[in-house]
């Protein structure tokens, strides 16, 4: 069965991109942004060992609130949520999707566990590394719990769906990764999955909420400049896997937020004209004074635009959890 031309056109999940150990992709990817103007490159190539270790330091910055409010939405509401889950009164499966460590996700697996109740874990990861140590992990914490890791991009997750579709499942999409897509692409993500999904089914998506545009600024541009190394890490990574001679000290990381659309936008601006020479693609690229790289968007949402958001892709809202600061929101959508 060809599964790719179930999914609607906008987004290109069958082509293999695994940002880690891909080199002609990554090329091609790199030759691409760099070749066309506005130059770009694709925010998956952050997630390198490196570049994995400082998204951890960010997560534990002061300025980043992200991961901390949805610590506190999910710990201050786990019971809740698992009432939900349950409310069916039948088996499902728990699928999540880009899992990680995962390290959220368990607060609700240990409240499923302890009602006993029953579901099985299916967590969904780019990374087979990060899926075995969860495994792993797991097996030690929570022996009860019934886990099925799956190694693969957002596009296996949908193929496991459709695989199981008369089964009730709950989708986890947490950590504000639906931010990161564009508009059109987040509208074919949602309907992709909603239609894998059947009535009763359930999704709960984490939202970084519209805010102050100072705190979210800050959360992009902290002032220890351990977000300016995860973005310049792109440049580094490009140096060391593809033979790109960029001179990092004469590019700078510039975040901006545009309150008006609700996106944070992420650049590399070259302080000088240069040129960078890539030897992986024998090519040569020209940058002009204070020329900028978009490295990433993270858009920021109101909840009505959540609501219409969901609706659009045949979701309704059942409940919003949201932290005491309302900064982010888990949103649970169920199908009708
Ligand atoms: N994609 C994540 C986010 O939007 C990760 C991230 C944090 C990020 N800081 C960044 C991506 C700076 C690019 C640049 O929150």
């Amino acid at each position: 069965m060809d599964l790719t031309s179930t999914l609607p056109p906008m987004i290109d999940l069958s082509r293999k991109k695994d940002g880690t150990n891909d080199t002609e992709t990554f090329a091609a990817d790199v030759a691409e942004g760099l070749g066309t103007s506005p130059k770009s490159l694709p925010s998956r190539y952050f997630y390198d060992a490196t570049g994995s270790r400082l998204f951890q330091e960010i997560m534990a910055l002061p300025e980043y609130y992200l991961t901390r409010c949805e610590f506190e939405v999910l710990q201050g509401n786990r019971q809740e949520i698992a009432r939900h889950f349950f409310a069916a009164d039948s088996f499902f499966h728990l699928i999540d999707l880009g899992a990680g460590d995962a390290l959220k996700t368990k607060i609700l697996l240990r409240e499923l566990a302890l009602q006993q109740n029953a579901f099985d874990y299916v967590p969904v990861d780019i990374s087979g590394d990060a899926m075995r140590q969860l495994s792993d992990s797991l097996q030690q914490e929570m022996p009860s719990v019934d886990v099925q890791a799956v190694v693969g991009e957002y596009f296996k997750a949908l193929e496991w769906l459709q695989e199981h579709k008369p089964e009730r499942k709950i989708v986890l999409f947490l950590g504000s990764n639906i931010g990161n897509f564009k508009n059109d692409e987040s509208i074919s993500f949602l309907k992709s999955i909603r239609s894998n999904l059947s009535p009763g089914d359930k999704l709960l998506m984490g939202v970084d909420l519209r805010k102050d545009p100072d705190t979210i600024l800050s959360a992009y541009n902290d002032a220890s400049g351990v977000t300016a190394a995860f973005n310049m890490n792109l440049l580094r990574r490009i140096n060391t896997e593809l033979g790109g001679d960029f001179d990092l000290a004469e590019f700078m990381h510039y975040p901006i937020y545009n309150p008006h659309e609700g996106v944070m936008r992420s650049f590399i601006v070259s302080k000088k004209a240069q040129d960078v020479h890539i030897q992986a693609t024998g090519q040569t690229f020209h940058f002009d004074a204070w020329e900028a790289i978009h490295t990433e968007n993270s858009h920021k949402y109101s909840l009505k635009q959540i609501e219409e958001l969901g609706n659009t892709c045949g979701f309704r809202i059942e409940t919003v959890f949201q932290d005491t600061e309302c900064r982010f929101a888990d949103v649970l959508f169920t199908v009708d």
